[in-house]
C-alpha cells in the first residue's frame, strides 16, 4: 500500500509529493472460522492492514479478498463488518436507531411496510440484548460510557449478521476491567456466530488470549521497504476460553512466545 505523503499542490505552484510504501510483502491467508489478532509497533501498518480488508483503502498492488470477492463487495452485501478505534456513533440517533443504522441504508423505504418496521425493531431489540444494552435502546449515546458506546458499535456490526469481523483496537480506550469484560464478550460472540474475526491491537496478552494465531509486524529497514508480518505465534489453548485461562502457565508461555516476538520483530527495524 502506497501512500501519498507531503505538502500538496497548492494555487502557488507544485507542492512536494512523495510516495510513501506502508505495507510491503504482505500475505495472509485466514480460515473460515479463524480468530487471527495482529500486532506490532505503532505505525507499522495495521490500520492499512484492516482498512484494506474493509475496502477502505486501496491496494496499490496485489490482491485481497474477503469471503472470495472484492473487500468493498463483501461490506456491501453484509457479509463483512469493522468496528473502529473509537465507536463512531451518531450523536442524534438512538441506540436502536444507530443498530438499525446498516438495514435503513440498504432499505430506505423500510418504513412503507409496517412489518418490515417491525422485524427491524425486533432485530434491534435482539442484538442490544445480546450485548446486554436492551435497557438502554431509547438513550442517546452521549449518555452512555466508553463500554457502553463500544458495545452498541458490536451490535451494529452485527445488524446484517456478517461471517467476518474486522476490529482494531476497539477496546483501547477502555479501562482494564472494562477491556476484560469486552474481551469475554467478543468470545462469546466469536463462539456462538461461529466468526472469522481479524483483531488488530498493542496488546500481547489480550491477542494471545483471544486468537488462534497471532501475526506480528514489523517494519523494513527503512521507510521505504514498508511493512510485514515477520513472525507468527500460533495460539493452540483450548476453547471455550474463560478468565481463568489467565492463570494458566500456558498462557504465560503464550505472552512470552508473543513478546520475544515482537521484540524481534522491533529489532529488524
Ligand atoms: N492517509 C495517510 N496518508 C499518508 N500516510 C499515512 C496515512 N495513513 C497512515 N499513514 C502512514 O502509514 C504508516 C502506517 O500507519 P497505520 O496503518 O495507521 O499504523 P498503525 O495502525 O500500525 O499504527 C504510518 O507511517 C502513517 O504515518
Ligand atoms: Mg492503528
Amino acid at each position: 500500500m502506497t501512500y501519498e505523503v507531503g505538502r500538496p499542490r497548492g494555487l502557488l505552484g507544485g507542492g512536494i509529493q512523495q510516495a510513501l510504501d506502508v505495507v510491503v510483502n504482505f500475505s495472509l491467508d485466514v480460515q473460515p472460522g479463524e480468530f487471527v489478532s495482529v500486532i506490532g509497533p505503532s505505525g507499522c501498518g495495521k490500520t492499512t492492514v484492516l482498512f484494506l480488508l474493509a475496502g477502505i483503502r486501496t491496494p496499490s498492488a496485489g490482491r485481497i479478498e474477503v469471503c472470495a470477492r472484492p473487500p468493498r463487495d463483501a461490506v456491501r452485501d453484509g457479509l463483512c463488518s469493522v468496528i473502529f478505534q473509537q465507536p463512531v456513533l451518531l450523536e442524534w440517533l438512538s441506540v436502536e436507531e444507530n443498530v438499525l443504522l446498516p438495514l435503513r441504508l440498504r432499505d430506505p423505504r423500510w418504513w412503507l411496510w409496517p412489518g418490515r418496521r417491525g422485524q427491524y425493531l425486533e432485530r434491534a431489540g435482539q442484538l442490544l440484548r445480546t450485548v446486554e444494552l436492551d435497557a438502554f435502546s431509547h438513550y442517546y449515546p452521549e449518555k452512555l460510557s466508553g463500554g457502553m458506546q463500544q458495545r452498541v458499535a458490536i451490535a451494529r456490526a452485527l445488524t446484517l449478521d456478517p461471517q467476518v469481523l474486522l476490529l482494531d483496537e476497539p477496546f483501547g480506550a477502555l479501562d482494564e476491567i472494562t477491556r476484560d469484560r469486552m474481551n469475554l464478550e467478543l468470545l462469546r460472540l466469536y463462539e456462538q456466530r461461529a466468526l472469522t474475526i481479524v483483531f488488530v491491537t498493542h496488546s500481547i496478552e489480550e491477542a494471545v488470549f483471544l486468537s488462534d494465531r497471532v501475526v506480528v509486524m514489523g517494519r523494513g529497514a527503512s521507510p521505504r521497504t514498508g511493512s510485514s508480518i515477520v513472525r507468527e505465534v500460533r495460539v493452540d489453548l483450548p476453547r471455550p476460553r474463560t478468565a481463568a485461562l489467565k492463570e494458566d502457565a500456558a498462557f504465560f508461555q503464550k505472552v512470552r512466545e508473543g513478546r520475544a516476538a515482537l521484540r524481534e520483530a522491533q529489532q529488524l527495524q
